[in-house]
């Protein structure tokens, strides 16, 4: 029984594999996911072609409600973010549309764990493509580890070369005290007037993937009260983007 159960799960980590060779495989770091989305990038228009975009892409779709995301990348198309942290990247939905509203020399870093929790993250092999994202002068970085190792946050570090973020956006580990920690890891690179945003702030059903941001942002909402909810509707079940506006992080 165990050793069918193990066939079963190596031919499904194969097949995954085999699929992310044919899909994202780089020749001269262009894949034929890449060229293929590159020219449906360089036809998008507005911010409204690029969400249709990654929601009619099997492989990047955002795992995030629509309208929501979109009221988000509204507010920071305003000011433009310069230096983004995304912790929790999988399938590389919002790290398209926040380098769609970021500015033109922006330096976006795209943290998550390979096999990690809540969606798994994503292959080496997708680094091309991800790569694509990237307009002329933005610079993305991909960090493949743990959110929560001290040698990740000393990482994360480095590449902001002492420089402040103007947006984190936490959308990693989903448990109570992985997305605590991650808050309390990282906001203080937040520079002062810059955001963070937390996405499935709604209460999670117990039936779903066991979702806890919900109840840190119970706390915090407290704690900050310049914050702002987006919510479709209250009664969903998931997602829902909690923003902090970092105007009295300071004072913390
Ligand atoms: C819900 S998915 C992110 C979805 C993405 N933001 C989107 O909307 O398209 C959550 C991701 O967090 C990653 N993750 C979970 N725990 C993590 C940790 N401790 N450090 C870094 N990434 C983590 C998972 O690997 C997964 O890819």
């Amino acid at each position: 029984m165990m050793e069918k159960t193990a066939n079963v799960m190596f031919k499904k980590k194969w097949l995954r594999q085999s699929i992310n060779i044919f899909l994202y495989g780089s020749i001269k770091q262009r894949s034929f996911m890449g060229i293929l989305f590159q020219k449906k990038v360089n036809r998008c228009g507005s911010l409204q072609d690029c969400v249709r975009l990654a929601y009619g892409t099997f492989n990047v779709k955002p795992q995030q409600v629509r309208e929501e995301i979109t009221e988000l990348l509204g507010m920071l198309a305003a000011d433009k973010p310069k230096r983004i942290l995304e912790i929790g990247t999988s399938g590389g939905g919002t790290l398209f549309l926040l380098s769609r509203v970021a500015s033109s020399d922006a330096s976006i870093i795209s943290l998550d764990l390979p096999g990690g929790s809540f969606g798994g993250g994503y292959s080496s092999l997708k680094i091309p493509f991800y790569k694509i994202f990237a307009t002329q002068h933005q610079k993305i970085h991909f960090v493949r580890e743990d959110s929560h190792l001290p040698q990740t946050f000393q990482v994360i570090q480095d590449i902001l070369k002492g420089c402040k973020l103007d947006l984190l956006f936490i959308d990693g580990d989903h448990t109570y005290h992985g997305v605590k920690k991650d808050f309390e890891m990282y906001n203080g690179l937040v520079k002062k007037g810059g955001l963070i945003a937390f996405h499935d702030i709604c209460y999670t059903h117990e039936t779903a993937c066991g979702g806890e941001v919900y109840k840190l942002w119970r706390e915090l909402k407290k704690c900050y009260p310049h914050h702002e909810e987006i919510v479709k509707n209250r009664k969903q079940g998931w997602a829902g983007i909690g923003v902090i506006f970092n105007d009295n992080l300071s004072s913390k």
